[in-house]
């Protein structure tokens, strides 16, 4: 009696659980690098959408339409080309598994990595009064990392097919995007 008692009170706490994550999962929805440009490409903001534009990451996901990408799919054995497949998805973009409906109209697939693939979804802290205050962004959504290392290994490990051993810090120099410092 007792434990149909304890299991009762678990279900039900977990049932709660689900609740509040899929309600933060209804609020927090991807709008896109365009999205974010405005506000992101100019010189004294730090011009963190050219940086991105030129590395790799923008171009993660063409990666994946092309033949050699194919070739290394089917490999694996996946009977769908590589843009297909979702274990090539899972590192080479964001938003393939959401429902188109939820996507904001600015957001493309085709920009592979991109900005909220790292900081999280925007559509709840994009605004102006909100990205100005570094907590109030995070509460709304914003990622940010202090180990970045970490971070960066969630991705660049040994599940890749292709993958090569870097140094992290780096590879960070490559795409890191500052904002200058303000006098
Ligand atoms: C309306 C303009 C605007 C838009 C749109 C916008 N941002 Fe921002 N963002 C800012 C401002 C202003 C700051 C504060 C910069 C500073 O530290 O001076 C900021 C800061 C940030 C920071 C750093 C936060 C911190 O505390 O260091 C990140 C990361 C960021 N934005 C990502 C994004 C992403 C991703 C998008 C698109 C989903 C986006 N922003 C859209 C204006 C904007
Ligand atoms: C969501 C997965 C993901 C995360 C997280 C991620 N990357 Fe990448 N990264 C990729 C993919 C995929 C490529 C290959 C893109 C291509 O070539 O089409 C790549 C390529 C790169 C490249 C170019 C590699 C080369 O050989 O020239 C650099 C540099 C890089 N990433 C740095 C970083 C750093 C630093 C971090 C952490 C801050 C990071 N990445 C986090 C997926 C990721
Ligand atoms: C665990 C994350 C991850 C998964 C899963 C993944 N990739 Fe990647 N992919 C990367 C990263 C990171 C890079 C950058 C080079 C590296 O370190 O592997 C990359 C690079 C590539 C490249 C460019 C290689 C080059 O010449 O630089 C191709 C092609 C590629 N991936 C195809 C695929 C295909 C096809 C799949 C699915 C079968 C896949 N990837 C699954 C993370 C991943
Ligand atoms: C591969 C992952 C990745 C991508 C893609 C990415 N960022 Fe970042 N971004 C980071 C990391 C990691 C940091 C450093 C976080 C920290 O220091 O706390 C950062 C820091 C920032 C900062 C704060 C810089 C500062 O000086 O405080 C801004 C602003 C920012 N990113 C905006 C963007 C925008 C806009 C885009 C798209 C155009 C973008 N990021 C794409 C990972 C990424």
């Amino acid at each position: 009696m007792k434990t149909l008692f304890l299991s009762l009170i678990a279900v039900f706490f977990l049932f709660s659980v689900e609740e509040v994550f899929s309600q933060d999962k209804k609020e927090f929805s991807y709008i896109g690098v365009d999205a974010c440009a405005p506000c992101h490409k100019t010189e004294k903001q730090g011009k963190q959408l050219e940086i991105w534009k030129n590395s790799k990451h923008a171009n993660a996901y063409n990666t994946l339409l092309t033949p050699e990408a194919d070739k290394i799919a089917k490999d694996l054995g996946y009977t769908t080309p590589a843009a297909k497949t979702e274990n090539c998805l899972r590192c080479h973009t964001s938003g393939y598994n959401v429902e188109p409906a939820k996507l904001g109209k600015k957001f493309k697939i085709e920009d592979g990595v991109q900005c909220e693939t790292c900081h999280g979804p925007g559509s709840a802290y994009k605004d102006m009064k909100i990205m100005k205050s570094r907590e109030l962004s995070i509460e709304n959504g914003l990622i940010m990392y202090e180990d970045l290392e970490k971070y960066c290994v969630t991705c660049h490990n040994s599940e890749s097919p292709t993958f090569v051993e870097r140094d992290m810090k780096e590879a960070w120099e490559l795409i890191k995007h500052p904002v200058p410092q303000q006098k």
